[in-house]
């Protein structure tokens, strides 16, 4: 019996030297101490031993079994020690390396002549109100005296959602929206994005932005409309900025006109950038159409008013001098950061 113990007890603590994983350890444990281990099945054939020498069988039975639980023990905590400190190795952090520079993005110039522009109309003690993209027909077109037979409606320009609902094609809906709520007088501008089935080139895109402009009060007559958007002009491309109003159409506004500024390149005398006119034209306005107050229930024998409207990008390429309208949606830092 001894001599079986002792067997037991090299071949153990030969296999737990050898043993070089976790999982290889605790197989050694399994097939000697385990239930069905070679011990435990010593153990179990104590009842063949003769009484007398039980006492004698058990203590060896014992002291080999604590022996190999030591060894075992030991093995283990070595190789959790080892695992441990081959993980802080693999983990250290070089405090000496360069750090990685954090990349600082940059306001967009579509962003910065906004906020330009809505700090003016601000001044003037304007409300900056949104309207919503999807659209229905009757707020994009309808509602603006814009007739079902309007080439604008064209499916070639306007995106529609299904047969009623549609992406905005311009940010005059949101006029409607202003006038039905009821409260006069009105003075806001909603900047927005609009969209238009338009390839993409140099001066178009199917989504940019346009910045809608109402008045609406007792006694607004165009020389309200004049010195406002004078003054605007002047503001936003300096003070001696001249404006010129040619007579235009626009369903929704009767007279309509489009405003252009003198050349802020070459003030006016005529150069590459205004194409030698000494003008560039920035916006469409005029006086809201009497049909257009009516629909939205403001009785045009009591109140006027006046409308704008101006694409963002096209001020933002003017102001800070961009010849591509692309350049503006790529969002490429190294262009942002110039402005
Ligand atoms: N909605 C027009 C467009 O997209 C711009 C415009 C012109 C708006 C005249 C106005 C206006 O409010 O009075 O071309």
């Amino acid at each position: 019996m001894k001599a079986k113990l002792d067997q037991i007890r090299e071949q153990a603590l030969a296999q737990i030297a050898n043993s070089d994983t976790m999982e290889k350890l605790s197989e050694v444990r399994v097939a000697v101490l385990g239930k069905k281990g070679e011990l435990t099945s010593v153990l179990k054939s104590m009842k063949d031993v003769p009484p007398e020498e039980r006492p004698q069988v058990g203590q060896w039975v014992n002291e080999t079994r604590q022996e190999i639980e030591k060894k075992l023990e030991e093995a283990r905590t070595k190789m959790e020690r080892a695992l441990r400190e081959a993980r802080l190795k693999a983990e250290v952090i070089d405090v000496t390396l360069p750090a990685k520079k954090a990349e600082l993005g940059h306001r967009h110039p579509n962003t910065i002549a906004l906020e330009e522009i809505e700090r003016i109309f601000v001044g003037m003690g304007y409300e900056v109100v949104e309207g919503p993209e999807v659209e229905t027909d009757y707020y994009n077109f309808e509602a603006l005296n814009i007739p079902a037979d309007h080439p604008a409606k064209d499916e070639q320009d306007t995106f529609y959602v299904t047969g009623d609902i549609l992406l905005r094609t311009q940010t005059s809906g949101t006029q409607v929206h202003e006038m039905e709520k009821g409260k006069l007088p009105i003075r806001m501008i909603a900047p927005g994005r609009v969209f238009r089935a338009d390839e993409v080139d140099a001066t178009h895109s199917p989504s940019f932005h346009q910045i809608e402009g109402l008045v609406i009060d007792k006694h607004i007559t165009f020389a309200d409309l004049k010195g406002t958007l004078a003054q605007f002009a002047k503001e936003l491309f300096g003070e001696e900025t001249r404006v010129k109003f040619r007579p235009h159409h626009f369903p929704f506004t009767e007279p309509s006109a489009e405003m252009d500024v003198s050349c802020f390149k070459c003030g006016g005398k005529g150069c590459r950038f205004c194409k030698g006119s000494g003008w560039i034209e920035i916006l469409g306005c005029g006086m809201v159409h009497p049909k257009v107050l009516k629909m939205s229930g403001i009785d045009p024998d009591q109140y006027t008013g006046f409308a704008f409207g101006l694409g963002l990008e096209r001020i933002a390429l003017l102001k800070y001098e961009i010849d591509d309208m692309r350049l503006l949606y790529e969002n490429d830092v190294r262009f942002l950061k110039q402005f």
